[in-house]
């Protein structure tokens, strides 16, 4: 069956949805996005995406294309069209049709999209009670990763690296540094400590990042916001990364080496159950 997407206004079946080609999403990769998690037909932390989106597009000049009610109700629209009761709503907002020159247009109206993924099943995915492997791969993404722009080219030649290795995912390194994930942050455990990069323009500031370090300190776990090197991550007790999509997942590989005893790990597991826990209850 097809789904029903939203495209500038309308409610349309997916082989219906036009988008011009002068699009500066298509052209430039102007353009910001948004992933939102459906759980129980419902979604989990909108007013975090809808913040992070708002900055986004104060970031880079572009107009918002609605209000944040109006965003909601489109969400919660697309998921009763098309009764996703575990899935994803995808967004994206550019900064429209103009003829193509680097310059911004004056008078683009922004394109403004959605969609859903059906995920059956995402809550509990077998992948969390087996955890992921990882490579590292060098961070050569531009230097404003704090906004969600839909340049994806480099964490989609990652993944595509990371899968030829036998693995699931790579983690970025800078200087020396882990960044985070393709498509996600991530955190080292060592001493009943949860270590994960401080925020800036070097990563993304994850919506699951800010509730899951919230819930860890309300469970009394010590967290550290600091840079950490692979050899560290490959010595530490656990490893797990965050995102909407995977909520906590836990690393139990790092360049071949087992990390901790190569099981997923106590904190890695009492996390994940906490967020989804209390998001489910918090979902609107
Ligand atoms: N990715 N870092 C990067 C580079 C990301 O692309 C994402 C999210 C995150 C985690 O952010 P959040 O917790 O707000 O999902 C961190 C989404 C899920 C995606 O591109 O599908």
């Amino acid at each position: 069956m097809e789904r029903i997407v939203y495209v500038n206004g309308e409610y349309v079946n997916e082989s219906d949805a036009k988008i011009s080609i002068f699009d500066r999403g298509f052209l430039m990769a102007d353009g910001v996005y948004e992933v939102t998690t459906v759980l129980d037909g419902k979604l989990i932390d909108f007013d975090g995406h809808a913040k992070r989106l708002t900055r986004s597009l104060n970031e880079l000049d572009m107009k918002p294309a609605c209000t944040d009610e109006e965003l909601l109700e489109i969400h919660r629209e697309l998921v009763k069209r098309n009764n996703v009761e575990e899935g994803m709503v995808y967004l994206q907002v550019t900064r429209g049709a103009a003829d193509r020159d680097f310059a911004y247009p004056k008078d683009a109206k922004p394109s403004l999209v959605l969609f859903t993924q059906d995920k059956p099943g995402l809550a509990n995915s077998p992948a969390a009670q087996i955890g992921m492997k990882v490579i590292s791969i060098d961070d050569i993404r531009w230097g404003r990763r704090d906004i969600k722009t839909v340049q994806l080219l480099y964490p989609s030649m990652g993944k595509m690296m990371a899968k030829a290795a036998g693995c699931d995912d790579a983690w970025m390194v800078e200087d020396g540094s882990v960044t985070e994930g393709t498509s996600n942050n991530a955190y080292i455990v060592k001493d009943g400590v949860i270590i994960t990069r401080h925020l800036g323009n070097e990563i993304l500031s994850g919506i699951t990042r800010a509730a899951v370090l919230r819930f860890a300190k309300e469970a009394q776990m010590k967290v550290e916001e600091r840079s950490f090197t692979i050899s560290e991550a490959q010595d530490a007790d656990e490893a797990f990364v965050t995102s909407a999509s995977t909520f906590v997942m836990p690393v139990v590989e790092i360049d071949g080496t087992a990390v901790g005893t190569g099981n997923v790990g106590p904190v890695a597991s009492r996390l994940r159950e906490i967020y989804l826990d209390e998001m489910r209850k918090a979902a609107i």
